[in-house]
């Protein structure tokens, strides 16, 4: 551990004892208990993604991490109302995605029972656990909610893709807005405008964010280094959320094919979709995304699109087949090379602290000599 004292805390790592100000960001499909744990016990903020959970999934992943470390942690949710969708859109979705499922041996796919976990039980699930942090994306909760957990002693982070999502969610009364670039990996958290999918990038949406909010912003998108850490604080956030860095980490989830390719991408390989879940999301292009981004029309809404690809990537997943997973990934996942592969997220986090006390120094340094 670095003990170079240059690098200023903010008030959020203090108020949970980071050793850095550091989300290791929930991402569905690849946050483990593992890996959350590991992160919180390493000095930064580790996060769950749990939007895709049953309430019983919940409880069991949360005991894991609590049997694991006594620090804080987060658990993250999607709000969604409930779903459904007519026949005919469900025909027109599988008459692209089962000569896919055809090429990894599975049968013709048919409408799930449910689209999507009921966020109103999720939500409930959370606060009888007293979880320590709650984000939330896709959405905004009512005030009575965010009041209903901070009752039961959670800190409410919501996320916002531009101003006036952070706004809706400072009037909601949440204690902190994470501040979600265009960068990002997976899906973004957009839920004001999502139609015209505003693409409003970290470095721009970070101050504006500070300067329209009196709460706490957390900077996401893009971030792979100390350097970027520091550039997020530099831009007045309290704390950098990095997601695509933590992929390769030993405790992800993330199956093989996807961390090779991960390693092998290059800036321009990253793109953005809808047609893989009916939802604006950046990853690794492939055939999975090339083959539904050629019929536009018959790309279902999410969650109801996500639901009909999700065997299909499923199988995918345990046939480690890249061509055929959703390979979430931001735009700097190239910078992914200069890591060890399949390091612990500990070893990461002790890179990051030691990168980000090395770039604030340079800074001061250079602002010296000036
Ligand atoms: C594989 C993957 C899954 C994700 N799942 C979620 C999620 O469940 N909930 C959420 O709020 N954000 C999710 N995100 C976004 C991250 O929380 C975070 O904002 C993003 O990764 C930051 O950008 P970066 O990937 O460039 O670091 C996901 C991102 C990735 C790469």
């Amino acid at each position: 551990m670095s003990t170079n004292t240059t690098a200023a805390s903010t008030p959020f790592a203090r108020r949970f004892g980071l050793r850095l100000p550091l989300v290791q960001a929930p991402m569905v499909g690849a946050t483990t208990p593992a890996l959350v744990a590991a992160a919180s016990q390493a000095g930064a903020l580790g996060s769950l993604g749990a939007g895709a959970m049953t309430p019983e999934k919940i409880a069991a992943e949360v005991a894991e991490i609590r049997a694991a470390t006594p620090r804080p942690f987060g658990i993250n949710l999607f709000v969604l109302g409930p779903a459904a969708a007519d026949d005919a859109t469900v025909r027109r979705a599988l008459a692209a995605i089962d000569p896919l499922r055809a090429e990894l041996g599975l049968p013709p796919g048919r409408a799930p029972e449910r689209y999507a976990p009921a966020f109103r039980d999720q939500l409930d699930q959370v606060i009888a656990l007293r979880v320590p942090v709650v984000s939330f994306t896709f959405g905004v909760l009512d005030a009575a909610d965010v009041a209903r957990l901070k009752a039961a002693g959670s800190y409410v982070i919501g996320t916002a893709t531009h101003v006036a999502e952070g706004l809706a969610w400072r009037d909601a009364g949440a204690d902190a807005v994470c501040a979600q670039g265009s960068e990002a990996g997976g899906h973004r958290g957009t839920f004001i405008d999502a139609d015209r999918n505003p693409l409003v990038g970290t470095m721009a949406l970070v101050p504006q964010l500070v300067n329209a909010l009196d709460i706490p912003v957390l900077a996401a998108g893009g971030i792979m280094d100390g350097r970027g850490i520091a550039a997020a604080l530099a831009l007045g956030a309290q704390a950098a959320q990095l997601g695509t860095a933590f992929l390769t980490c030993a405790e992800s989830a993330a199956v093989q094919d996807w961390r090779r390719r991960l390693a092998a991408s290059t800036d321009t390989d990253m793109a953005v979709t809808r047609a893989i879940t009916g939802r604006y999301a950046r990853g690794i292009r492939n055939t999975l995304m090339n083959r539904l981004e050629a019929e536009p029309e018959r790309v279902a809404p999410y969650p109801v699109q996500n639901a009909l690809t999700q065997e299909l990537r499923q199988a995918a997943a345990r046939a480690d087949r890249g061509d055929y997973l959703s390979l979430w990934a931001g735009q700097g996942a190239p910078l992914l090379r200069g890591r060890r592969a399949g390091c612990g997220a500990a070893e990461l986090i002790d890179a990051l602290a030691a990168e980000w006390h090395a770039a604030s120094e340079r800074v001061s340094r250079s602002i010296a000599v000036e």
